[in-house]
């Protein structure tokens, strides 16, 4: 059974009151809260446990760098990847797809080329790609999602021409909340010799992944969203992406040798890792993730999706608010407007007052506002720990919104 009180009371911060009222965490989002498991090893990682990795041959370096190579096997199978060597560390899903874009695409595309991007993606996942369309010629082409928010894979297949190298695309937005059938863009790409890169930020939180499924070429996700620690991350590269890379930071670690006039690399994945990392981060992230499928990817996503309904059946009483992305196939994940004068900053200052915490602006996809015809929304994002008296909250929170504002 999911037992979320329990759970609950694995999360200290969820104890705590904001402006003299409960904590009503609605911002999973943009990042979540942390199990006592995780702050644990991050605290006994630095008090006991800490050397850098891959550098001394003393007890402690060796014993930390154990601990954060172990995490590559806990990623792979939290990920359903076939090899722990390819798993890359990154601080997060940004740090994921700058890599790929600096190198994967810088070396292999050119001018003219092309890469699909949806409408709904994040910044993360446009401004890398804005830079090839600056600096090399590359054209970026986007597909639009329809009214209810759902992104068509169909529409993303049609717009593969012959000039397309890359599909950069959300399995979950953020915004919206809509989950997109990769899988069966990924098969059509595939046929087509189009790579595949998926931006599952928001996805492996809240559904189970299995890349080797997806078909995918490169899948990111990021730590701190994962009820990891921030500046946490990987992402998943195949094997013969990898070998197409060039490396993207130069430093130590992901070289071989280096000579005045020569220099070698390192095998990946520590060629795509340079400098000390984040060890303690990446060790935690290993709790998190331990943590949640201790937890169960299945029952975590049943939990959200039954929030899920109980939140659209009561955010659709509410009349004077308009929530974007009807489509039923989203994520725990509601986007709204107050019908009116009210701006999202103004709505979130009230609900904030009442102890709930949600994210208004426009969530980093600039975009999907543009296509949604608005400036910025309010978001509740649920987790894992949320409860059906969470929405209740929220939904009192916004009844006094409107009692001010509308
Ligand atoms: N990507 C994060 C969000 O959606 C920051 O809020």
């Amino acid at each position: 059974m999911y037992d979320v009180e329990a759970i609950r009371r694995d999360f200290p911060i969820l104890a705590r009151e904001v402006n003299g009222k409960p904590l009503v965490y609605l911002d999973n989002g943009a990042s979540a809260q942390k199990p006592q498991v995780v702050i644990d090893a991050v605290t006994r990682g630095y008090a006991e446990e800490y050397a850098n990795v891959h550098r001394g041959l003393h007890y402690l370096s060796n014993l930390a760098t154990d601990k954060y190579e172990a995490v590559r096997g806990i990623i792979a199978r939290f990920l359903g990847a076939p090899d722990p060597e390819e798993i890359v560390y990154t601080t997060g899903t940004t740090m994921g797809i700058n890599l790929v874009a600096y190198g994967w695409a810088m070396p292999n595309l050119e001018p003219g080329d092309e890469i699909i991007l949806s409408v709904m993606e994040h910044h993360a996942n446009i401004v890398p790609w804005h830079f090839l369309r600056e600096r090399q010629g590359v054209t970026i082409k986007w597909v639009d999602v329809d009214s209810t928010g759902a992104l068509d894979p169909q529409a993303v297949i049609d717009a593969i021409g012959p000039k397309t190298k890359l599909i950069a695309i959300t399995h979950l937005s953020n915004v919206l909340g809509t989950v997109v059938d990769v899988k069966t863009i990924c098969a059509a790409a595939r046929e087509k010799g189009v790579r595949v890169l998926v931006d599952g930020s928001q996805a492996a939180v809240h559904m189970p992944v299995n890349v080797a499924e997806i078909g995918c070429d490169f899948y990111a996700i990021t730590g701190h969203k994962l009820y990891g620690p921030s500046a946490s991350g990987a992402i998943w590269i195949a094997r013969e992406r990898m070998d197409e890379m060039q490396p993207f930071m130069g430093g130590g670690d992901m070289i071989r040798e280096v000579h005045k006039d020569e220099i070698t690399w390192n095998d990946p994945p520590m060629k795509f890792e340079a400098g000390t990392p984040g060890i303690v981060q990446q060790i935690g992230l290993g709790v998190a993730l331990e943590y949640m499928m201790a937890l169960g990817l299945d029952n975590i996503a049943a939990h959200e999706n039954r929030l899920r309904d109980y939140a659209r059946a009561k955010l659709d009483g509410l009349n004077w608010i308009s929530v974007q992305g009807t489509t039923p196939d989203k994520a725990a994940i509601f986007s709204f407007t107050m019908n009116g004068a009210a701006h999202a900053h103004d709505i979130s200052t009230i609900l904030d007052k009442k102890g709930v915490a949600v994210r208004a602006g426009h969530h980093c996809a600039g975009p999907l506002m543009d296509h949604m015809g608005v400036t910025a929304t309010c978001r509740a994002s649920f987790g894992l720990y949320n409860t059906e008296g969470e929405v209740d909250a929220l939904v009192d929170a916004l009844e006094l919104a409107n009692e001010l504002f509308g």
